[in-house]
């Protein structure tokens, strides 16, 4: 069914939340349950729910210079690497698309391909929706929790999966889970593009010299944001409210952990091409 919403045009399946479709009604009744302070759901880790990425949604592409300088060329890294993939793919999932940085990028680069874009947040799909409204007729933007089943949104098999730092927000067991579901509805031989934040092992000092780099990094850019330091201040309050709650905000595994967890699941070729700091991008495939 295809439904125009604030002059937007978006393919609807099945059930929606606020005009977004919604893989399914157990869900709906999920987020509802989660929003009570006693639910069970609270005990683990509920970023989406927890309002973290809808306070941050309409603030954050432009906080991204002084939050995330890595993005830019991790983004560019996966656009060469989709580039080379034959034949040329048409169909992707994001996962966890947010405002559709990367997925507008991939529409872009991909004149004929479709994007299912899934994120937890319906703040950051409503930025989406109208960051993406040229590409209207080839995305289909979808509300769902990683950990439910959000496979209904995906209409037969997808060429490519890309991911940039969603997932780290998820417990590992759930992770894992994740992982063999992607397996399934990827093609043969399809790919996963998996680009998130790590566990690193490294000696305090090397720590410490990176982190400062981040910081400098940080304010080197901070002035040029309207009203950016307020923001990021801001950022840091809701984040550690957050983690007292007992809603962690992140949670990354290490790069070893990863590769084996993806080939446990059945992926093949699973390494990790790039890294810079806490943010590493892995490959991996479905076998043939
Ligand atoms: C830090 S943002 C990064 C995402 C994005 N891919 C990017 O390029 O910036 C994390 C995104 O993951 C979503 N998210 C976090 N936990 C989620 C979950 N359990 N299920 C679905 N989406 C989730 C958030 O709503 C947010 O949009």
């Amino acid at each position: 069914m295809v439904t125009e919403r604030r002059g937007f045009t978006m393919t609807y399946k099945k059930d929606t939340v606020d005009g977004f479709f919604c893989p399914s009604k157990i869900f709906m009744q999920d987020a509802k349950e989660a929003q009570k302070p006693d639910s069970p759901h609270n005990k683990i880790t509920k970023t989406c729910e927890s309002g973290f990425f809808d306070w941050l949604a309409p603030h954050y592409d432009r906080l991204q210079p002084a939050m995330d300088p890595s993005r830019y060329q991790a983004h560019s890294i996966i656009l060469d690497i989709l580039n080379t993939i034959e034949p040329e793919p048409e169909k992707f999932l994001d996962l966890g698309c947010h405002t559709g940085m990367l997925t507008s990028q991939i529409l872009e680069l991909f004149p004929e391909a479709h994007v299912v874009a899934i994120d937890g947040s319906i703040a950051m799909l409503e930025e989406a929706r109208i960051n993406l409204e040229e590409f209207s007729d080839r995305i289909t933007l979808a509300k769902a929790d990683f950990r439910d089943r959000w496979e209904d949104a995906i209409d037969g098999d997808v060429d490519v999966i890309v991911h940039y730092a969603s997932l780290c927000y998820i417990p590992h067991d759930a992770l894992r889970e994740v992982y063999t579901r992607l397996v399934k509805i990827l093609k043969p031989g399809g790919w996963f593009l998996h680009c998130d934040l790590t566990e690193e092992r490294l000696p305090e000092p090397v720590k410490r010299i990176a982190a400062n780099i981040r910081e400098y990094q940080r304010n080197s850019v901070v002035d040029d944001i309207p009203d950016g330091e307020r923001l990021l201040k801001r950022l840091e309050q809701v984040k550690n409210a957050n983690v007292k709650k007992g809603r962690l905000v992140e949670i990354p595994a290490l790069p070893e952990q990863q590769i084996a967890w993806l080939v446990g699941a059945g992926f093949e070729f699973a390494t990790r091409i790039y890294q810079d700091w806490r943010l590493s991008l892995f490959l991996a495939r479905k076998p043939e």
